[in-house]
């Protein structure tokens, strides 16, 4: 079901949109054979957000919901059309990847590399460690005598795997949760904590450091964007961790940690408190020689009022086009990566993201997909390509 309008609608209203929108009779239809000579506007071939990041060295991705790569010709095409970055939404999470304690399952991981790898895409593993996503029978068969090893081994054969061939490893995601009331901040109600304490940590880095010393290994975190009390406590416990990760020696003499994702699930409201206080972190992230990675990056809507599908779009772009336009002035901001293609293929969708707005479908990524299966850039991503044109060259 597409998001929100139809396709007529679309037109009809980008026609009316006026001076300073991109009116719909220049948003492309994306579906269309790649390199489709088009105006600037239009977003494919040379106008591509791909062209326009290369240009800066930036890379630019979305994550893969590998039922579509492997069943959408189109979506393939826009992917490797917009994008020279790819991570997998979830196939390479535990519970994609270990159907039981004893087995792995890479169809879908070694496809999503397969697929970068012909379109000269790089690739960011998520994730190696994290709380969600666990299989069935991790609880009754992993416990504190054999924990470590059972991590160890999980990101020794993964990682192993794809040894040399991928960018970055989200090699711990989300260990600081600030309600489970600790000084450090460190999310203790973690099956990992659990079992290894905040040791965990260190055994995750250590193992992916000796499995591919050639990935960048990075601690990928939400909730740290707003100048907000909580995110600016949550911000500070994770700048913290940063700092114990990096003064940590691991395999070599190296320090365990190169990079720190900020996954970057933004929303409409409070645009005025985001941009000073992300961007010191950043800018802190770099004197400790870590890169930033934007991991995850989309905008939920569910505070806007009910309004025109098209204002809903001006008002996401905004706040795309005002965070990346911060962040993006940050030398130590080397990538940048949405939450998915598509309005109707996004997380969002799902109930706990539209609370106030329970029938209407979220508008939070770069591309909508209108009833005759067409891709059609929205104002975010042309709020993105501006920002990526903003940028100074990496
Ligand atoms: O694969 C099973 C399928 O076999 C089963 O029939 C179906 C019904 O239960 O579930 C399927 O698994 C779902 C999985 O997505 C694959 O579609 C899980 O239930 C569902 O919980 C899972 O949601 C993902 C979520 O992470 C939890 O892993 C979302 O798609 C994904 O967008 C979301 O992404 C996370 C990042 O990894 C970390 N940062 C936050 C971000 C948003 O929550």
């Amino acid at each position: 079901m597409m998001a929100g309008i139809t396709r007529r609608e679309w037109v009809k209203r980008g026609a009316m949109a006026g001076v300073g929108m991109v009116t719909a009779a220049a948003m492309p239809c994306l579906g269309q054979a790649a390199g489709t000579p088009g105006s600037e506007k239009t977003g494919v071939g040379a106008g591509s957000l791909k062209e326009h990041a290369e240009a800066k060295r930036l890379p630019v991705g979305a994550a893969v919901n590998m039922a579509l790569l492997r069943g959408d010709e189109t979506y393939r095409r826009v992917l490797a059309e917009q994008y020279n970055m790819v991570v997998g939404e979830n196939c390479m999470k535990w519970a994609a990847l270990r159907p039981t304690a004893e087995t792995f399952k890479f169809d879908e991981a070694d496809e999503l590399v397969s697929f970068a790898e012909q379109h000269g895409m790089q690739v960011r593993g998520h994730n190696l460690c994290w709380h969600e996503q666990l299989p069935a029978w991790f609880a009754g068969a992993v416990t504190k005598e054999n924990a470590a090893k059972v991590l160890t081994d999980h990101i020794a054969t993964v990682a192993g795997r794809y040894k040399g061939r991928i960018h970055s490893w989200d090699v711990v995601n989300e260990a600081v949760w600030m309600k489970d009331g600790r000084p450090d901040g460190m999310r203790s109600s973690s099956p990992w904590y659990e079992l290894l304490g905040p040791a965990y940590l260190e055994v995750a880095f250590r193992a992916a450091r000796a499995a591919d010393p050639g990935a960048l290994l990075t601690y990928n975190e939400y909730g740290i964007e707003y100048d907000e009390p909580e995110e600016q406590g949550k911000r500070a416990a994770v700048m913290a961790l940063l700092k114990r990760l990096r003064e940590t020696k691991g395999p070599g003499g190296r320090p365990l940690v190169d990079a720190v994702g900020v996954q970057s699930h933004l929303k409409t409201a409070n645009i005025a408190k985001l941009g000073e206080g992300i961007r010191e972190f950043a800018g802190k992230a770099r004197k400790m020689g870590l890169q930033v990675f934007v991991t995850e990056l989309d905008v939920d809507d569910d505070s806007l009022p009910d309004e025109e599908a098209l204002q809903q779009d001006r008002d996401v772009a905004t706040v795309y086009g005002h965070y990346l336009a911060q962040m993006l002035q940050e030398r130590s901001v080397t990538a940048v990566l949405t939450w998915g293609l598509a309005d109707g293929q996004s997380w969002l969708q799902g109930e706990k993201s539209r609370v106030k707005h329970p029938q209407r479908m979220q508008r939070p990524l770069p591309f909508l997909v209108d009833e005759n299966g067409t891709y059609r850039a929205k104002p975010a991503y042309f709020a993105m390509r501006d920002a990526v044109d903003g940028a100074k060259r990496r």
